[in-house]
């Protein structure tokens, strides 16, 4: 392949220098541990047939995290519940809502202490589970990584948590 040498012209194109296209307005997900962006989208309904533009970037090199994932997402500031659900997959992850191309708020994602109708138990014998009126309800017992412990049959949880997502 043929490099651009030109005198004089800086090569600011070149493969080295690809970024993702800044967006104007929306929300940008940092600090998402690597191998968590998928569950992300998926906690905020984002499938292929979505009609938002979402940027996904995964196993990046980050110093807090080793590898992170980031998605990005045009048009959409991200709900109470949404944020919730995110701290349960990637506690460490960052909010930041971008109007007019800049940061104009940063959060860092929290855990309630008890969470209540987010997160089926894993026992399939658990009240919660078998008796229709009962919502489940999780001690948060830790939050990085993520401990969670259900209040009807102390059932822990703390691997594989998008896969019990209500
Ligand atoms: N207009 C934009 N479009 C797309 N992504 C953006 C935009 N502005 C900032 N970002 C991204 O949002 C994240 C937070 O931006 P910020 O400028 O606060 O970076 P930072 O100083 O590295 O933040 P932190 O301390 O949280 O790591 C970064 O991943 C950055 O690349
Ligand atoms: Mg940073
Ligand atoms: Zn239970």
């Amino acid at each position: 392949m043929m490099a651009d040498r030109r005198a004089g012209v800086e090569q600011k194109d070149g493969p080295r220098e690809l970024r993702v296209k800044p967006i104007k307005n929306g929300t940008v997900i940092d600090h998402i541990a690597g191998g968590q962006a998928l569950n992300v989208l998926k906690i905020l309904g984002i499938s292929g047939t979505t009609d938002a533009t979402v940027s996904v970037v995964m196993n990046v090199e980050s110093g807090k995290l080793g590898k992170k994932d980031i998605v990005k997402v045009e048009d959409r500031e991200l709900l109470e519940d949404e944020v919730n659900k995110i701290a349960l997959i990637a506690p460490a992850a960052s909010i930041n809502i971008i109007r007019d191309y800049k940061v104009v708020e940063k959060h860092t994602v929290d855990l309630p202490d008890e969470i209540v109708g987010v997160v089926r138990c894993q026992n399939p014998n658990c009240i919660s589970n078998t008796s229709e009126p009962i919502k489940s309800r999780m001690l948060v017992k830790a939050k990085n990584p993520v401990l969670l412990r259900c209040i009807f049959c102390e059932q822990p949880l703390t691997d594989r948590i998008a896969e019990y997502l209500i």
